[in-house]
């Protein structure tokens, strides 16, 4: 697009009265001539024109500057006019490879270079058009699919606090679940936008226990063997609730939620899945669960402390974890530490 600045129109030629190329256009559009190819270049340096016009001639090289001028990205939709010299079917080919929008052939009938020379400014002032409008548009989805996005994390958030509301104990375990996810996504060397979605569907990982009874949630003692089936459920509850969504993060925690306790081993439920049978963001967020749950105080245990905790994960890599999750996890031991400086868990029974 040109500014109120830039030349409608730029002339080079070499002619020492180029009047005739001048008055081809309305006394409206704005003509700049020069006599050759560097002149044209520093007069077109960093701005736009809506057409070209060049007379070839002796010591205008007129295929250099044609070149020169397509290389600049100001001048995208610039049209280029040729005035050819020498061969002519040569002249227009290769006027034209080189990015010349039109060539005329000698003798050059004016009214008819008038012409030309209008519909070239019209096509470079529409192409002009098009280029801003498409540019609109693509600022616009952008800002429509971060709007939506910003909104599938709220929807997230505020379901995270559900679960929190409905389980007492969760508590900050979500958000410590959450860094330690984050950790060890990124000693798995996934990329971060992988790590982050992982993390925050992570914090849904026991929506299902919205289903649990209050009774079973919230009870002091032990469970007994039907209350214990019944609190398994959640993971196929949680996924039944978050399945079937057009949002690809529910679809995740979906997954989540349907995989946190199964175990490499195979013992896990509810499908006894096994090794990489067990999708990657369920092993994750199985190292991140147990290890938080191990940490806090539950209603039968104090808190362990974390030296305690990373080796029941030591022991029970390839057991009941994912060794690569161990791994990296206690590559990023010092983060987790402090993460739990930072949010501590409950340690009192
Ligand atoms: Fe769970
Ligand atoms: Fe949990």
């Amino acid at each position: 697009m040109t500014n109120a600045a830039d030349p409608a129109v730029v002339v080079v030629t070499a002619r020492p009265d180029p009047g005739g190329l001048t008055g081809l256009f309305a006394a409206s559009v704005p003509v700049v001539v020069v006599p050759e190819v560097e002149a044209a270049l520093a007069t077109l340096a960093g701005r736009a024109a809506d057409l070209v016009l060049i007379e070839a001639g002796p010591g205008l090289d007129a295929l250099a500057l044609i070149r020169g001028l397509r290389l600049r990205p100001s001048l995208a939709h610039t049209s280029i006019l040729l005035i050819a010299a020498g061969e002519p079917a040569e002249s227009r080919r290769q006027a034209l490879e080189a990015g010349a929008t039109d060539v005329v052939l000698p003798p050059v009938d004016f009214s008819d270079l008038s012409l030309r020379g209008r519909n070239l400014i019209a096509l470079a002032r529409a192409k002009g058009a098009v280029e801003t409008q498409a540019r609109t548009l693509a600022r616009e989805v952008e800002r429509a699919a971060a709007e939506s996005q910003e909104r599938e994390r709220e929807i997230i958030r505020r379901l995270m606090l559900a679960a929190e509301f409905r389980d007492d104990q969760a508590g900050d375990h979500l958000t410590r679940v959450a860094g330690c996810v984050l950790a060890i996504a990124d000693g798995l060397g996934l990329p971060e936008e992988e790590g982050n979605d992982i993390a925050l569907a992570s914090t849904m990982h026991d929506i299902g226990k919205i289903g649990v009874a209050d009774s079973i949630l919230h009870k002091p003692g032990p469970l007994t063997e039907p209350e214990r089936c019944e609190m398994m459920q959640h993971a196929l509850r949680g996924y039944r609730m978050l399945h079937d969504s057009p949002s690809r993060l529910l679809r995740l925690a979906a997954e989540i939620a349907l995989t946190h306790h199964e175990r490499w081993d195979g013992a896990g439920y509810p499908q006894g899945l096994k090794g990489t049978e067990i999708p990657l963001p369920g092993r994750i967020t199985a190292v991140a669960d147990v290890f938080d749950a191990l940490i806090s105080a539950r209603v039968y245990k104090p808190g362990w402390p974390l030296e305690r905790a990373r080796r029941f994960l030591e022991e029970q890599s390839g057991a009941h974890f994912d060794p690569d999750c161990v791994a990296a996890f206690l590559s990023r031991w010092d983060d987790v530490v402090a993460l739990v400086e930072e949010r501590p868990a409950d340690r009192a029974a």
